[in-house]
């Protein structure tokens, strides 16, 4: 393991009531040797979801993001792996639907999305993000002292 990190996915609020894209990004997670360090379904209120978009605040898209990412359940995974950060990033594909489907056809957000907001899955864009964004879900876990006990192994 040369560059082992963990990220926050989340598979966002419509994708958990579709089981076969559910099943499929599962799928994508195992091929990719990723592995599922801790998983919760759960529903976002509107002071956490302000919490976790907090650098959204104010952009034109942001009130419709909020209410969509409240609108139901999303499971939320804290993923492992060689690079995970941006390996995740790369299989989510554009943020933008529309243009995933041209430039990334075999894309989470090329196979799943439905528009810009309702674009799949969350995946964190560093590490930094990634502790901050595990610590709103898992208050517990301690980014820093997993890594250490894992880069070792
Ligand atoms: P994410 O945070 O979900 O992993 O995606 P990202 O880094 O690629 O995109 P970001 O710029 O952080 O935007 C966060 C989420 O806001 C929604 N969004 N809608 N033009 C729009 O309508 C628009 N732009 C962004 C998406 O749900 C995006 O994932
Ligand atoms: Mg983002």
């Amino acid at each position: 393991m040369t560059n082992l990190q963990l990220t926050l996915s989340i598979l966002k609020p419509f994708i958990t009531r579709n089981p076969y894209a559910r099943k499929t990004i599962r799928e994508f997670i195992k091929e990719n040797n990723f592995k599922i360090v801790q998983s919760t379904t759960t529903k976002l209120t509107k002071s956490l979801a302000a919490k976790f978009y907090e650098e959204h605040q104010g952009k034109f898209f942001y009130n419709r993001l909020q209410t969509f990412m409240c609108s139901g359940p999303i499971d939320v995974y804290i993923l492992a792996g060689d690079d995970v950060i941006t390996r995740w990033r790369k299989l989510l594909g554009p943020t933008r639907v529309y243009k995933a489907v041209y430039s990334h056809p075999d894309s989470i957000r090329s196979l799943f999305g439905l528009s810009d907001t309702r674009n799949v899955c969350h995946g964190s864009d560093s590490e930094e993000s990634a502790k901050r964004e595990i610590g709103i879900f898992f208050s517990d876990f301690n980014v820093d002292r997993w890594l250490e006990e894992n880069k070792k192994l």
